[in-house]
């Protein structure tokens, strides 16, 4: 996604789109930055563009305009409905465009949250690596303290990491850079007291990142603006599942939200637009 000749001939490529998008925060910086509405609720480039820039702007424009508070979750699984193996293998699931998705969305975050399951199986950075982008505040959802001192995002000081623990916690031997907020009790860590507990920490734009525990129980307590889920051409027959709520004893009963479909290589996103069921 290198555009230089195309810049150098006047088009907006995909380097300058992503830059521009990731200022972009309202409809009137949009629009100084080039975009204008489409006439179809969404905006396009003013000027030439490349497909990359037009793909960009299509795809992630409506959740640079989603704030100040918006929860957005993510999940990368099979097509059987499972995000790792039996063993907590999750080491790609998906292909490396949904990794650079991933990592867009987090460039687009104030802060990235992951369970402890997460924090424990996979040791994640958390980090912005595959695109442009600031690193968000690294959020570990702990309530019991059994994640290890020794992973990456209470060690490397690459980010803040914000280690949200319970009252019985012991969070002695984290280094700097890591601030513990202990909750009182259970009723804390109700995903909407989460949120707000953040976006009083001026951390508005949170990115449920993992696992499928974390994420279903953001989507349980209608705390979910935005959910992306690729979809990956393999079958893993048993597995860590994805997202796991009370269903509906009739399929004309199922959640069917407004949906937006994208090619990943060989994947498939489905960026399903959850606020009417979130009731905001
Ligand atoms: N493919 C993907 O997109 C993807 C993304 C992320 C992770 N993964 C994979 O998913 C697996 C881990 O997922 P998982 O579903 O088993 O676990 P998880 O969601 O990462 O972590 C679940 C745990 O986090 C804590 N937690 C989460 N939300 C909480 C809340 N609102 N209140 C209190 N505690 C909360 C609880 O810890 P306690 O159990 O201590 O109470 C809970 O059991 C790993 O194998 C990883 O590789 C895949």
């Amino acid at each position: 996604m290198t555009g230089a000749p195309d810049a150098a001939h006047g088009a907006v490529d995909a380097t300058t789109a992503w830059e521009r998008l990731l200022s972009i925060r309202t409809a009137d910086r949009a629009v100084a930055s080039g975009l204008v509405p489409d006439g179809a609720g969404g905006a396009r480039w003013a000027g030439a563009a490349t497909p990359e820039a037009v793909w960009l702007a299509e795809r992630y424009l409506p959740l640079c305009l989603a704030g100040p508070r918006v929860a957005f979750g993510q999940l990368g699984q099979s097509l059987d409905g499972f995000i790792a193996t039996r063993t907590g293998d999750a080491d790609y699931v998906t292909g490396e465009e949904d990794r650079r998705h991933l990592h867009r969305l987090r460039a687009l975050a104030d802060a990235v949250l992951v369970g402890a399951g997460t924090a424990v199986a996979d040791d994640p950075r958390l980090t912005v690596r595959a695109c442009a982008g600031r690193d968000p505040v690294r959020v570990v959802l702990d309530p019991r303290g059994r994640v290890p001192r020794h992973r990456q995002v209470f060690t490397d000081g690459a980010a803040p990491t914000l280690w949200v623990v319970g009252p019985d916690a012991a969070t002695d031997g984290v280094g700097d850079g890591v601030e513990v907020l202990a909750l009182p009790d259970t009723a804390a860590f109700a995903p909407q007291r989460l949120l707000a507990a953040l976006a009083a920490r001026g951390l508005g734009r949170v990115l449920i990142e993992g696992g499928g525990v974390t994420v279903s129980r953001f989507l349980r307590a209608r705390a979910l603006d935005r959910l992306y889920v690729t979809v990956a051409p393999v079958l893993l027959g048993d597995g860590v599942p994805g997202l796991r709520f009370p269903g509906t004893p009739v399929m004309r009963d199922a959640l069917r939200p407004p949906l937006r479909r994208a090619l990943l290589g060989e994947d498939t996103l489905f960026e399903l637009d959850l606020r009417t069921a979130a009731g905001s």
